[in-house]
């Protein structure tokens, strides 16, 4: 063996060589902070989110080929890399040499919103297109599995990609031989282009055409190192860790004799996070580098035999070629493989995970055990003693010694044997979201009947998710041995399985009567499968299926994404140099994609910089009774730890958005995650491992206030309760035909945004001035705040913003009170502090959207009028007020969305609780507040007997009309959205598809929903809404435009130079323009005023699918009409709409918090929280813009289009209960349908109520301890 070997890689073409390597150091921080190639993001250190993506490509001397593969760089260990050659998005281009197709297609595709997720994209595409220079769209989906984006809905980035495929604009789907462009693929009549509108947003033929013979070689150094293979083992050391690489057979044995307890790393997706996020440290990794007998692929008469460290992207591969060589009867087990390879992880986790280490890590949800488990594969072990063979069963799964590998031993190969005739294996799963999410419950079924009898023979069935480890049923399978395939036998199983594989109610991970119905579902499911192939290998002794079955066995709806867009035309008559009305890229765009754009976090670092973190309360209510601080201070590069007696007690003008008036807590917590201290230290790692040691005794204190039915119970409430009433509903409740009571209850939301929390402070050195460079949406409370702080005027603080990574409502007051603390620190020392915001950190400490309880009485005549409406709102506010009572306001003043209720009363709360306060999101109560009055519509509509679209209809607003607030309101365009979105959706034709449907397939159905939107724009406040902008021209005719405006994403900078460049002519040289703000008020006493100045409108239609099996849904088809006024840019703006309906589709659908019953917050990353991902996007989406009509006195008539989209998301919702209406008539269940938002997989599937659901068990409320309260 080597010690202290030189690790050597090439990134970007360029030779890296390092001595001294510290093998805790992954790639990410290596590009960003040793290299300085920040282009490559940080958004989660988990593998999860594909900002971090890199290529990796690596020559294998054997086969001569050249293996690319996209990787998380904050995965990668760097010791890993020896020879292989990193290409970040740095290396494919950048506007100081050429840019690279992919990236000047995503740019002028609008692919980019705050950019923080381009490179990630760039490099995903990139590698595919390596690989495959013409790739289908099948290809181009997984491709991009693995990153998400969190502003642009990914329709302009899929637009973008497609430009590369050979057909490209063609969904590809030739179903009933007819493909999309030639026909809507309903059949139904699309968009044509006018002289007025127009349907694309980019032009191809300007795109820079994919000439692969450009791309970076692979450096002939690491071939000629490669084919030489003469090196030794390679040892890498630092004080706490040695990493090292065996490159033969012989020393890795070798080495795991020396270190039996080092982890033998391969693709580091376990060990990685688990060291990371679980805190287990390995003071000795082994990591075999291109060991030849560990990556084998045999094909054995019995079976195939892989190697261990064959990655799950080659296991893929390879199992589809085989699948596609090999008969059927033969490959059972490869298909089932295969399935769940699909989704399994993102392709950059799969190219990275191998194998071997998926099977010996045994998570409890892993896809491919309960397969390999049921059949019958073997693992092939080798230690210095010999090799050995044990079987891959539950026994190894449970991890049990006689049956488990030893510590000296590896594995190295495992064998898959062919199935047999007879011989039937199925793969199932259900996860929150359909891919790149860990299954909820998945499962692995074999069956054998040994001939064409019928009689089981052989049964083997394993689980997923549903414990401590892969849960076989072994004994249930025992005692179904002998009995016929028959509806019989699936009942006895579904029983005697239930019994075996059970789950406690406070089982981890919650969710316990899904699992144990999906557990039974699954099994249905096989039962099909098989009785449908016996049928057909069969049809004389086999039974046809009962026709209400069928639909059991077809996977959901599954096409290309088609979408189609229609805005208007600039004005003709408008100057040919003048922009407005034209859909001009993001003036970022070419520097997202290339990664030039500077994000705080990028900027180098300063001289002397310190890094502060965070210690934050592990408790929900508690007495602090002591903090000791003196471990954590005497560690190595720690310079302080700040507590809440270090830091004055702040006041601002905007005292009202501060949680406290401490900004760390001393003497008691009121949340978990609340802030206690603050370490500074040297560098970012001593800064963490120090945060670490710092101990805090504290004394629980009752209550402990979570939900809001507790905050209820308990009165916790922030004054004042806030009300508003119109009309005289007491009167009115006397004439209606019918009253009814409700209510309904919706979770939060994470911002997730994909740049977390950051700031770098730098005191200046005199005049106590400092600078404060954020990621933040208000940097004038920052400046406030931090002033405070600081105890010096404002004008010494001078605060930089760039540009924001994401905001979404969540860079408002939580990175004031962070930023203020930074800077303490800052002026402190007098050094510069840098703050950057771990994701688990940020989810945990920053809060996020107001779950809301929403209770409602209405009161309504037969056809569906409602004459008279009580509401009670009620916010989960948190532990402090923030801005939890101006939700609440917002809420009250635009509840009633689009309708003309004419008595009108309700009432709004902000409770007080135990949890990390909530702020402001997108839509600020209006997704909350629009989501309790439709449930309540659609109710009214179930009690009528009437379709929900026609008592949303007979409700709306009537064109001249006054607001509960008594504000005028014309709706006309509200109006002609909702027809125009019933006509472009062909509504009515859909509709009777969908019963059609509907009536024909009883374990899947469809949906329908269409909601108007009436959005209103203001804040209740002329100050809120006041602007002010600078203009200065030089002298060369280069205009610098200085203004309030923060760039997020929405592309502000953009329509401010479009507007800017249009005036050019007429002013002066140096201008300030400045606008005091709408008119906006509101008298809470009187519930009387004007507090919009307008309102947005639109209208959206949605169509889902459901399988009621596994509560899994697709989204077919989105239509949305909207009033943009005239638009200034069309591209930003439909980015903006599409954008803000994919995140309030995720809000309330799959977008789910989880806290403990002791307040702790599971879900702080995106293996946990699912955002919107490709695949959930509907595979079609319809846009269009309503033609300009009305003169507003805003900026060029155009509208604001931020928030109001995410609304339009609860047509999906609205969609899937209308699916679940649909099940529950057929399964003789009629009469209003309550359900809660988010419609996660849980919910549909307990709502579609059958045999199975009826035969699980249930637990007695209060008989358990749940894993999660719904707060
Ligand atoms: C973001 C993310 C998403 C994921 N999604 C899914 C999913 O949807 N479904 C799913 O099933 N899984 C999922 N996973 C888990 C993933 O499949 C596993 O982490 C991966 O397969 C482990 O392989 P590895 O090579 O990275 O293992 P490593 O982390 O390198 O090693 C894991 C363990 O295996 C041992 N080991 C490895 N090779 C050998 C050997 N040859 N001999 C002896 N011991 C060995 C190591 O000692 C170590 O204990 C996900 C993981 C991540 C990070
Ligand atoms: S930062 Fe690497 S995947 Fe999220
Ligand atoms: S543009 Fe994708 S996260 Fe912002």
């Amino acid at each position: 063996m080597e010690g202290g070997a030189e690790l050597l890689f090439y990134v970007n073409g360029r030779k890296v060589t390092e001595k001294n390597v510290d093998p805790e150091t992954m790639l990410l921080p290596y590009l960003r902070k040793k290299l300085r190639l920040t282009g490559t993001k940080y958004g989660c250190g988990g593998g999860g989110c594909g900002a971090c993506t890199v290529m990796i490509s690596r020559y294998n001397p054997i086969t001569k080929k050249i293996r690319h593969y996209p990787a998380n760089a904050c995965l990668t260990p760097i010791c890993s890399l020896y020879g292989a050659a990193v290409t970040t998005v740095e290396g494919i281009g950048s506007t100081k040499t050429r840019i690279h197709p992919v990236q000047e297609r995503i740019a002028k595709c609008h692919g980019t919103q705050c950019g923080f997720c381009t490179p990630g994209m760039v490099m995903s595409l990139y590698t595919l297109l390596r690989n495959h220079p013409e790739p289908t769209l099948t290809q181009l989906n997984d491709a991009l599995g693995g990153n998400l984006c969190r502003c642009t809905g990914y329709r302009p980035i899929i637009n973008a990609c497609k430009t590369f495929c050979k057909t490209s604009g063609c969904c590809q789907s030739k179903e009933n031989g007819v493909c999309c462009l030639d026909q809507g693929i309903n059949g139904l009549p699309e968009f044509e282009e006018g002289n007025e509108t127009s349907l694309k947003l980019f032009s191809e033929e300007e795109f820079l055409p994919l000439d692969p013979t450009q791309e970076l070689i692979f450096p002939p150094e690491l071939m000629t190192m490669a084919e030489k293979k003469t090196q030794k083992t390679r040892i890498f050391g630092s004080d706490r860790m040695t990493w090292i690489s065996p490159v033969t057979l012989k020393e890795l044995l070798e080495a795991k004799v020396k270190y039996p307890q080092a982890p033998v790393v391969m693709g580091n997706t376990s060990v990685g996070p688990d060291m990371k996020f679980k805190g287990i440290f390995h003071p000795v990794i082994i990591s075999p580098d291109r060991i030849e007998e560990l990556s084998v692929v045999n094909y054995t008469d019995n079976g195939l035999t892989l190697g261990a460290a064959v990655s799950l992207a080659e296991v893929k591969d390879i199992l589809a070629n085989v699948t596609r060589k090999l008969p059927e009867e033969k490959t059972q087990m490869y298909h089932a493989l295969l399935k769940h390879l699909e989704t399994l992880a993102g392709p950059q986790i799969r190219n990275m995970a191998s194998l071997g280490g998926h099977i010996v890590s045994r998570h409890p949800d892993s896809d491919l055990n309960p397969l390999l488990a049921v059949g019958n594969c073997t693992l092939n072990l080798l230690s210095k003693e010999g090799r050995r063979q044990i079987p891959l069963n539950e026994q190894f799964l449970r991890k049990c010694p006689s049956a488990d590998l030893k510590p000296e031993e590896i594995l190295i190969s495992v064998n898959i044997p062919y199935s047999r005739k007879w011989e039937f294996v199925s793969a199932f799963r259900q996860a929150q979201r359909q891919q790149n999410a860990l299954a909820i419950v998945n499962s692995g079924m074999r069956v054998c009947f040994g001939k064409g009898d019928g009689i089981i023979r052989e049964l083997s069935i394993a689980y997923g998710g549903v414990g401590p480890t892969t849960i076989l049923a072994n004994n249930s399978c025992q005692k179904l041995i002998g009995r016929p395939w028959n509806e019989e036998m699936l009942d006895a199983a579904c029983r005697l399985i239930l019994d075996e594989v059970s789950l406690p109610g406070s089982a981890p991970g919650g969710r316990v009567e899904f699992k144990r119905t999906l557990i039974v579902s699954f099994l249905f499911k096989f039962y099909l499968e098989v009785s449908q192939i016996l049928k057909g290998m069969d049809p004389v002794h086999y039974p046809s299926l009962a026709s209400k079955n069928e639909s059991a066995l077809e996977d959901l709806h599954s096409r290309h994404y088609w979408s189609t867009l229609k805005y208007q035309n600039a004005d003709p008559k408008q100057l040919s140099q003048d922009p407005v009305g034209h859909p001009i890229m993001h003036l970022s765009g070419i520097k997202h994609a290339t990664g030039e754009a500077v994000y705080c976090d990028d900027m180098p670092v300063v001289d002397r910089e310190l890094f502060l973190t965070f210690v934050t309360s592990s408790r929900a209510h508690a007495k602090i009774v002591s903090i000791d601080v003196s471990a954590a201070l005497s560690l190595p590069g720690v310079v302080d730890i700040l507590t809440g007696e270090h830091l004055p007690s702040i006041t601002t003008t905007f005292d009202f958005l501060t949680d406290a008036d401490q900004l760390l807590s001393t003497d008691e917590v009121s949340c978990v995650g609340q802030l206690v201290c603050a370490v500074i230290a040297d560098s970012e790692v001593q800064a963490r491992r120090a945060a670490q040691q710092v101990k805090i005794v504290y004394q629980d204190l009752e209550p402990v206030i979570l939900t809001i039915e507790e905050a209820i119970q308990n009165k916790s409430f922030f004054e004042p309760e806030r009300k508003l009433e119109y009309g005289n509903v007491d009167e009115a409740f006397k004439v209606v035909d019918q009253i009814l009571e409700g209510e309904i209850h919706m979770g939060g939301q994470e911002h997730f945004y994909m740049e977390t929390q950051s700031m770098l402070v730098v005191p200046k050195g005199e005049d106590r001035e400092i600078d404060v460079y954020v990621s933040a949406q208000f940097p004038k409370y920052i400046q406030d705040i931090t002033a405070s702080v600081l105890k010096v005027s404002a004008n010494k603080v001078m605060c930089h913003v760039k540009r924001v990574g994401g905001a979404f409502g969540g860079k408002v007051t939580k990175t004031g009170v962070l930023a203020a603390i930074t800077a303490f620190a800052a002026n402190k020392h007098g050094r510069p502090v840098r703050c950057i915001l771990e994701r688990g950190e940020d989810i945990l400490i920053t809060g996020g959207r107001h779950p809301y309880l929403g209770k409602y009485k209405a009161g309504f005549m037969n056809d569906g009028r409602i004459l008279a409406l009580d509401m009670e709102h009620y916010n989960n506010a948190g532990a402090f007020l923030d801005e939890s009572l101006f939700v609440i306001e917002m809420g009250l003043l635009k509840l009633e969305n689009a309708y003309k209720f004419p008595n009108l009363r309700c009432r709004g709360w902000a409770c007080r609780t135990n949890l990390p306060s909530n702020t402001a999101l997108r839509g600020f109560g209006f997704p909350q507040a629009g989501l309790i009055t439709e449930a309540c519509i659609t109710e009214v509509a179930a009690k009528c007997g009437l379709p929900p679209e026609k008592v949303r209809m007979i409700n709306m607003y009537k064109e001249i009309d006054q607001t509960p607030y008594k504000q005028e309101i014309n709706t006309k365009n509200l109006t002609q959205c909702w027809k125009e979105c019933m006509a472009t959706s062909s509504y009515t034709l859909r509709k009777a598809a969908v019963e059609k449907f509907n009536s024909e397939n009883y374990w899947k159905k469809k949906g329908l929903a269409m909601v108007p939107l009436k959005y209103p724009i203001g804040l209740g406040s002329v100050a809120a809404g006041q602007a002010a902008a600078l203009v200065h021209i030089y002298l060369d005719g280069s205009v610098l435009v200085t203004h309030g405006g923060i760039e997020m994403g929405q592309g502000v900078h953009t329509k401010m130079i479009q507007a800017q460049a249009a005036f050019n002519e007429s002013i002066s040289l140096s201008a300030t323009g400045y606008f005091r703000g709408y008119e906006s008020n509101i008298n809470w006493e009187t519930g009387e005023g004007h507090p919009f100045e307008y309102f947005v409108y639109g209208a959206a239609c949605s169509e889902v699918e459901i399988d009621c099996l596994t509560g899994a849904h697709k989204n077919i088809r989105t239509d949305i009409v909207m009033d943009v006024g005239y638009s200034i840019n069309p591209a930003l703006d439909v980015g903006q709409i599409e954008g803000a309906f994919i995140q309030g589709m995720g809000l309330y659908t799959i977008e789910e918090l989880n806290y403990s019953p002791q307040g702790v917050l599971y879900t702080r990353g995106p293996n946990q929280y699912k955002i919107p991902a490709i695949c959930d996007i509907p595979m079609e989406l319809h846009i269009s813009f309503l033609p300009p009509s009305e003169n507003s006195n805003t900026l060029y008539s155009s509208k604001g289009l931020g928030e109001s989209g995410i609304f339009l998301g609860c047509s999906v919702f609205f969609a899937i209960h209308d699916a679940i209406r649909a099940a529950r008539q057929e399964r003789g269940l009629p009469g209003p349908l309550r359900l809660n938002s988010p419609l996660t997989p849980e919910k549909i599937r307990m709502a579609c109520e059958d045999k199975f659901t009826k035969m699980i068990p249930r637990d007695e409320p209060g008989s358990y301890v749940p894993w999660s309260v719904p707060i």
